[in-house]
């Protein structure tokens, strides 16, 4: 499709919404809100990055939408109650929360020490709980909203020595089904996205070897890593009322990597063929 076939942007129904990100200061955080931007929200940038966040929100700023950088750490219920009554003054009640800011380390099971465990357990499953309650909250004042978790494909098969990563990208996806349940007589709508492969700060260090860049691209179907703007497109339809009858989903943007992995088995006689 070409730009000029896209959607126009009324379509989607987020003019005037206000649209929380959490780590929003880099990466798929950071292309999620300037989606929103271009859609006519009114966005609000949380990340415990205060100086990226203003960048993000400044750059956006520029373009005529409505932005701020809002300094948060989701794995304190201060920051984050505090960051809540930020956004209700300055921008109105939350309509749409992305719960995106995560981390990741590496580390076997075997060694991992428990306090290091529970702290990235704090940022990636408390954190979202934390600015569903703070957020969910508002929405519930105002009639309704849609609540967007960034989980991973590490949520649904596990990715070893990565420390706790998976079992938390796991309890994103419950946590969210849970909210979908609970909150949805409220008119809150709660749905994951999943990412597997994005370029992204998080992931940089990984595309720097060319080698290992190859063998990832010819590993997808799409023979390429995913950018920002392919989860951020996905997130924002979700947080549309176009996908108003969609709740307790998990959406898996891979490039259709979790479906290709019986080509990894040498089969003779069923190599690939080329189209006629
Ligand atoms: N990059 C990938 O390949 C990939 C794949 C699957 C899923 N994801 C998920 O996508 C999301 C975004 O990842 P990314 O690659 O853009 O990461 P990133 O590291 O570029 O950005 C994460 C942001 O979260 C912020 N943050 C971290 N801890 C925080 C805290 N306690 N409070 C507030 N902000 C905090 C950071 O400051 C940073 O700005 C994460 O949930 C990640 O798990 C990424």
């Amino acid at each position: 499709m070409n730009s000029s076939a896209k959607p126009a942007a009324g379509w989607l129904e987020l003019e005037n919404k206000v649209c929380v990100v959490t780590g929003a200061a880099s990466g798929i955080g950071a292309e999620i809100a300037r989606e929103f931007a271009k859609v006519g929200g009114h966005v609000a940038i949380l990340d415990r990055d205060e100086k990226g966040a203003r960048a993000v929100a400044a750059a956006i700023a520029e373009t005529g939408a409505r932005a701020i950088a809002v300094a948060c750490d989701i794995t304190d219920k201060a920051s984050v109650d505090k960051a809540a009554e930020t956004v209700e003054r300055e921008l109105g009640r939350c309509d749409v929360l992305v719960n995106n800011a995560a981390a990741i380390y590496a580390d076997a099971l075997m060694n991992i020490d428990l306090a290091k465990w529970n702290q990235l357990m704090a940022v990636n499953v408390g954190g979202f709980l934390l600015c569903s309650q703070a957020f969910g909250r508002q929405m519930i004042a105002g009639g309704g909203g849609s609540m967007v978790h960034i989980a991973s494909i590490s949520g649904r098969v596990p990715q070893p020595y990565s420390g706790p990563y998976s079992v938390s990208k796991a309890g994103v996806k419950m946590l969210s089904q849970l909210l979908a349940v609970e909150l949805g007589e409220h008119g809150i709508r709660s749905n994951v996205v999943s990412p597997a492969m994005v370029r992204t700060p998080m992931s940089e260090v990984i595309y720097q070897n060319p080698e290992v860049l190859k063998k990832r691209e010819q590993i997808v179907p799409a023979r390429r890593i995913s950018g920002p703007r392919d989860i951020a497109e996905v997130v924002v339809y979700l947080a549309s009322p176009r996908s108003g009858y969609v709740s307790g989903q998990d959406v898996l943007v891979d490039g259709g990597l979790s479906t290709a992995w019986l080509t990894l088995i040498p089969r003779p006689g069923f190599e690939k063929q080329d189209a006629q």
